[in-house]
């Protein structure tokens, strides 16, 4: 498995505070069968100074340290965006870092209060040639108030990266249930462990690819873990590779299955029959959407 986000490189943010834990993370990395780690440190003005000429020295420097230890684990550049104005700009500077010098890039919204034009400022990375990878967003708190600002971009080309431990419960109820939502109606592109150290936030890939199996399929699920993010590393572009299960028009049976499955407020997803509805527009393509147009269409009659 390639693991696209980790906070492995020792004392340049709120990950590995030193060397010991680096490695420590590095072999559970290993275990969990990651074979290429990207190091993704924050950079955020003000509170993460990082930049990309010193991150790339970390890098070196730890490769070094793991290939001395006989630590099979391929490291490659990156960096945790956190969304700010002219992050073109940062990019073309090199001050800020894309996923191994590929056209993605990680980037990380606000937490709390959803960003003014977030459409806009995703598109303008879109058009300057780069192909954003949004961390998280099961994580962000105002995804509870605007989800379909989530599906907006996603179905825009938007990659989605949810996190494994989102997946399996670690950060709470809420991360875990609009995890499940966004895999069940196909809005999940990666998995990744975005791992900050050994203990609370460890490298646990495989855990987040055996959960996703069993919810989505072990295919789909290894889209996540492996064909996408080879995809990433390889710089290859996202139309290569498959689109995420619901929007590759799968078959009604399987759509009613995952309509079924989907949790979180039902509100907008569901007729007065509590029948799923635009839910099928979600991430199902034509086919889907028709679907659930049928199936709106019969449960007023
Ligand atoms: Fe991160």
């Amino acid at each position: 498995m390639f693991d696209i986000h980790s906070h492995i490189l020792p004392g340049i943010d709120d990950g590995s505070p030193d060397i010991a834990v680096s490695l420590e993370m590095a072999r559970m990395a290993v275990a969990n069968g990651v074979t290429v780690q990207a190091c993704t440190p924050h950079i955020l003005p003000g509170v993460y100074n990082n930049s990309g000429p010193q991150i790339r020295k970390a890098i070196a420097a730890l490769q070094q340290i793991l290939d001395q230890e006989g630590i099979s684990l391929r490291l490659v550049t990156g960096a945790d965006v956190h969304l700010v104005p002219d992050l073109v700009g940062g990019l073309r500077s090199g001050h800020l870092l894309t996923l191994a010098d590929t056209r993605y890039v990680l980037v990380e919204p606000p937490h709390h209060l959803p960003p003014q034009r977030l459409v806009e400022q995703f598109f303008n990375i879109m058009v300057a040639g780069y192909h954003p990878v949004l961390t998280h967003p099961e994580r962000l708190r105002w995804i509870e108030t605007h989800y379909p600002l989530m599906e907006q971009l996603a179905h825009g080309g938007v990659w989605m990266q949810i996190t494994a431990s989102s997946l399996t419960g670690s950060f709470g109820r809420n991360p875990q249930k609009w995890a499940h939502r966004m895999l069940d109606e196909g809005l999940v592109h990666v998995i990744a462990s975005d791992s900050h150290d050994a203990r609370r936030r460890p490298p646990n890939l495989l855990e987040g690819f055996e959960f996703a199996a069993r919810r989505v399929g072990e295919a789909e699920a290894t889209h996540m873990v492996l064909t996408r993010p080879a995809c990433i590393l390889e710089n290859n572009a996202p139309s290569t590779v498959p689109p995420p299960l619901a929007q590759a028009g799968h078959s009604e049976d399987s759509h009613e299955k995952h309509a079924s499955r989907a949790t979180g407020p039902s509100k907008p997803y569901r007729d007065d029959n509590g029948r799923p509805v635009a839910q099928a527009g979600a991430g199902g393509g034509l086919r889907g959407l028709l679907g659930g147009l049928r199936r709106y269409v019969s449960g007023k009659r």
